[in-house]
């Protein structure tokens, strides 16, 4: 529609209609007979009357495309201005056809990879009548205790923002308005919720202005650079203020400094929940200090709607937050086509299977593999026992629509490669009864090889779902202690959401194959990889401690004034621990291949990089074994003496490159001043001329290749 005539329509709007438009509700205050629909939790009793139900803006979760037709045509029967109602999902890792975690995603190291899965994911979902995700969400996450740590993509802020790029470049595409396979994106949440202090979900969170800037806030701006529509804020508090009530951090910080000028939504009820924070004494305050930080969409706390005659002094960011709701289902083309990308019938899935599958086994990460225990020979006697042995809980939270019923086990993905292949599985991911005792003795009796299956119940990550304990359940280890004591080869297979502390699972594996929860193709997926069809490339995006009292442990920590250092080891007084290593038992970029490779005649074309110039870091890559396959080789840096303390490792390139067998190829990377550029107390960003160190290898644990010198004259 013209800007012109969206001004006319905006113009036509009465008061109450223009907070209709802020106002996002469940989709079953919508149907047919919404007094049937209750609410539970918090919202429970909330009871729409009719002339407030038909001036929303939005809704979400529809489940159907059936229900999302039909509300919104409900809807614009009854709308006064018939101004089409935004529909709105939670396509996090796809819609009905359920891709990997984004955790699980992050060890791709593929930013193409996340672009497949999000334009995938929109068109499944867009074809349902979605028109909005509340994808990506972007946390910067260091504490696996923290059960949304599955919704991240890890622990590194420049990954972090490769990845934010992808996901919504795939969600919206080139043309939000004619491609109407896109849906639009929803980076989330800002900011800070995955610093929950003890990693209890919703907790305080609390940083310097210089953690924020240098840490949190790029994975946003990378999102927003790629023109993410909309902006969710957080639960949390940041730095005392609720974030739904910050009037600085979404003004100046997000609008002003990040350059948004899209729409800002909060998450479920948390304007409501500005009463329980203890910042406002009914809805009608919480409604008017959300409204005057610049929270623009209610989501399902009713409270803008509550409050209208108080917010009418506030009317000018009233008709601010309206006209971005307004331009936004403009940019959508809904007042051409209110029903966008819907369709009659279902988009054929089984090409997404196909899809999903593939992406599945990139996903996976080779933690352990000892006297090449994987690939897994298709004529030996396989016993496959556990919890996930034939689970289809293997989607995930946040898997939407998803059917587990329709997910492939790893039995089913097995069957097709293994000639002897006997099952005892445990229904339970914390209990193991006699007779499944008694089952899993039979299989251990007469296989050659073991594969356990173990991992954590879907529900144990997620939202509300944070753990004191990350390691597995002792019935689980109990299980693999025993499988190990057959002297059999022992092949485990974890599925769960978060990092967990492996260090028995180690100690009793012969190899340890990483699954995440891979989606409604699981079983296949990780088949493909134990037998050898795909080589495993996965790479943890995030590191995985040592032990629950270690966290947060990551790569990119600094380097204190007492480091503990082969030097130092032997002074008390240094920065460590008592009863176990600094170092986490698996570290951020790390994951094995049946292929080996060596990285060799680095070189670097200078030793000193002019401010306008370039540098590059070249060499080999050799595959030493008789496998094709995949390696991540990582680039990392180390400003040596800056104006604040800096990690002693900075990932700031990577390339994913693929060897076939006894052969190598070449590599380069090239670094500019920008790349050194950081976070000063001043928050300007800019770098500083001196020695940077540069560390180039297939993990975080990667060697010193060379040092340069950045000289005076940097940009600011
Ligand atoms: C939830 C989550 C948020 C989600 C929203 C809508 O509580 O915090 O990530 O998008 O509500 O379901």
């Amino acid at each position: 529609m013209e800007k012109t005539k969206l001004r006319h329509l905006f113009e036509q709007m009465t008061f109450q209609e223009k907070i209709g438009q802020l106002v996002q509700v469940s989709p079953h205050f919508l149907d047919e007979n919404p007094e049937e629909g209750t609410l539970t939790g918090p919202l429970q009793n909330v009871i729409m009357a009719e002339e407030d139900r038909f001036v929303v803006g939005s809704t979400l979760n529809t489940q159907t495309r059936e229900q999302a037709a039909a509300i919104q045509k409900r809807f614009l029967e009854k709308s006064r201005l018939k101004i089409p109602l935004l529909l709105m999902a939670d396509v996090i890792h796809g819609y009905r056809t359920i891709f990997p975690i984004p955790l699980a995603l992050g060890a791709s190291w593929n930013p193409a990879l996340i672009e497949e899965m999000a334009a995938l994911s929109a068109k499944e979902a867009s074809s349902e009548g979605i028109q909005v995700t509340f994808s990506p969400m972007v946390d910067l996450v260091r504490d696996p205790r923290w059960g949304r740590v599955l919704e991240s993509t890890g622990e590194d802020p420049y990954l972090n923002q490769v990845y934010a790029e992808a996901f919504v470049t795939g969600y919206q595409g080139t043309d939000l308005e004619k491609d109407h396979e896109k849906i639009a994106a929803c980076v989330k949440h800002f900011v800070g919720y995955g610093w929950a202090e003890a990693g209890r979900d919703y907790n305080r969170v609390d940083m310097s202005e210089v953690e924020l800037h240098q840490n949190h806030l790029p994975a946003f701006q990378a999102a927003i650079e790629a023109g993410a529509k909309l902006v969710m804020t957080s639960f949390n508090v940041f730095n005392g203020t609720p974030v739904t009530a910050n009037k600085p951090l979404l003004e100046t910080v997000l609008r002003e400094q990040l350059g948004f000028d899209g729409v800002i939504i909060s998450d479920w009820n948390a304007v409501g929940e500005l009463i329980n924070h203890g910042v406002a004494e009914d809805h009608t305050q919480a409604a008017q200090l959300a409204v005057a930080a610049g929270i623009d969409i209610d989501m399902t706390s009713y409270s803008y709607i509550h409050a209208q005659e108080e917010l009418a002094p506030l009317q000018e960011a009233i008709d601010a937050s309206v006209w971005r709701v307004l331009n936004l289902k403009n940019d959508l083309g809904l007042f051409e086509n209110p029903y966008r990308g819907l369709t009659e019938e279902p988009i054929d899935t089984e090409a997404l299977r196909g899809e999903a599958r593939k992406l599945a086994s990139q996903t996976l990460v080779l933690l352990e593999n000892h006297d090449q225990t994987l690939p897994l020979k298709a004529d030996t006697a396989i016993g496959l026992v556990g919890p996930f042995s034939q689970s289809q809980d293997v989607l995930g939270s946040w898997s939407l629509m998803g059917d587990p019923s329709q997910s492939v086990t790893l039995e089913a993905g097995m069957k097709p490669y293994a000639r002897q292949l006997q099952v005892a599985p445990v229904a339970e991911t914390t209990a193991i009864s006699a007779s499944e005792w008694q089952a899993i003795h039979n299989v251990f009796a007469t296989s050659e090889t073991l594969v356990v299956a173990l991992g954590e119940a879907s529900r144990e990550s997620g939202e509300g779902a944070s753990k004191s304990d990350i390691t597995l359940h002792p019935v689980q280890i109990e299980l693999l202690k025993q499988a190990h004591a057959t002297g059999k080869k022992v092949v485990t297979v974890l599925f769960n959401g978060r990092p967990l502390d492996l260090r028995a699972v180690k100690q009793y594996s012969d190899a340890v194959l990483e699954a995440w929860f891979p989606g409604t193709e699981a079983g296949n997926a990780v088949a493909d990889v134990l037998f050898g069809a795909v080589n495993p490339s996965g790479k943890l995006s995030m590191s995985f401690p040592y032990t629950t009292g270690q966290i947060p442990v990551y790569y990119n920590q600094i380097r204190t004034g007492r480091p503990l250092t082969e030097e130092t080891k032997g002074y008390q007084y240094v920065s460590r621990y008592l009863d176990i290593p600094n170092e986490p038992l698996y570290p951020f970029g790390y994951g094995k291949s049946y292929a080996t490779f060596e990285l060799r005649e680095i070189e670097q074309s200078t030793t000193e990089l002019d401010p306008d110039g370039e540098i590059h870091f070249s060499g080999l890559i050799k595959n030493t074994s008789n496998y094709d396959g995949t390696e991540t080789i990582q680039l990392y840096i180390h400003d040596q003496v800056a104006t604040v303390s800096r990690p002693v490792k900075e990932l700031k390139k990577f390339q994913k490159i693929t060897v076939p067998a006894q052969s190598e190829a070449p590599f380069t990377f090239t670094l500019i001043e920008a790349d050194l550029r950081y976070i000063h107390p001043d928050l300007s960003n800019h770098a500083d001329p001196g020695l940077f160190d540069v560390f180039i290898g297939t993990d975080s644990l990667a060697e010193k290749v060379g040092t340069f010198k950045l000289l005076e004259g940097g940009k600011g």
